[in-house]
């Protein structure tokens, strides 16, 4: 799937059917609810957070929880946030019993197994940030950093877990490398529906709104990146 035709394009979706069976469906349900639960205030009142760190083993075909869950961005990537390490809440690893998160981690693994510029690449961090974006008819939830920028991580996943309807914005921008232009507007809506991109276009979430009341847009950011470019292990 993330071929040479996504290589040189950035970004592709991925559509839900993808990662959502019958049998691993009504976990969905129980995903949904680490977010109303296990989430928490991330340095702004409209957006809650936790995360968890994975290594992999290519060679091996291990994963394992990672010893050191700081987390750290350059001030290059986020010149809100970055530049420091940031310590989110840890989930806890019962997430990776949930059938749906256990179906997301091995269907990323083999992409990212066929994935040639990381090919070489056999110790693996893989973070996954559960994000919560929050808003209401007066204040617009943002996502840090706020504008077009590149992550880190060569290759990252935004998996969409929820979205209110009353939601407005949450939009994926994706743009040129070289003139910064935006190409494409993006709206992840359906439930595990994904947008995967690299490091080839820059990209940004416009803020969240509401049209009535309380309203969020979940994502799960799952960024994969090799363990020795880690400046903070
Ligand atoms: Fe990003």
């Amino acid at each position: 799937m993330l071929n040479q035709e996504f290589i040189k394009r950035g970004f592709g979706l991925i559509p839900s059917e993808y990662y959502v069976s019958d049998e691993n469906l009504p976990s969905i349900h129980d995903l949904r609810k680490i977010f109303d639960t296990e989430l928490e205030e991330d340095g702004s009142q409209f957006r809650k957070r936790a995360y968890l760190k994975l290594q992999w083993e290519r060679l091996k075909e291990q994963i394992q929880i990672a010893k050191n869950q700081a987390y750290f961005q350059t001030s290059n990537s986020n010149q809100v946030d970055g530049g420091k390490i940031r310590r989110f809440k840890i989930l806890n690893e019962y997430i990776l019993d949930i059938p749906i998160v256990r179906n997301i981690l091995e269907k990323n693994i083999s992409m990212i197994n066929a994935y040639s510029p990381l090919k070489s690449e056999n110790d693996l961090t893989i973070g996954m940030h559960f994000i919560r974006y929050q808003a209401n008819e007066n204040h617009a939830s943002y996502s840090s950093p706020d504008w077009l920028h590149q992550d880190d991580e060569p290759l990252v996943f935004v998996h969409l877990i929820n979205l209110s309807k009353t939601a407005l914005g949450g939009d994926n921008l994706i743009a040129d490398i070289d003139t910064k232009k935006v190409t494409h507007v993006l709206r992840l809506e359906n439930d595990i529906e994904t947008l995967v991109l690299n490091k080839n276009v820059y990209h940004a979430v416009t803020p969240l709104g509401s049209r009535k009341g309380i309203a969020f847009r979940d994502v799960i950011l799952f960024t994969i990146e090799p363990s020795q470019t880690q400046q903070h292990k």
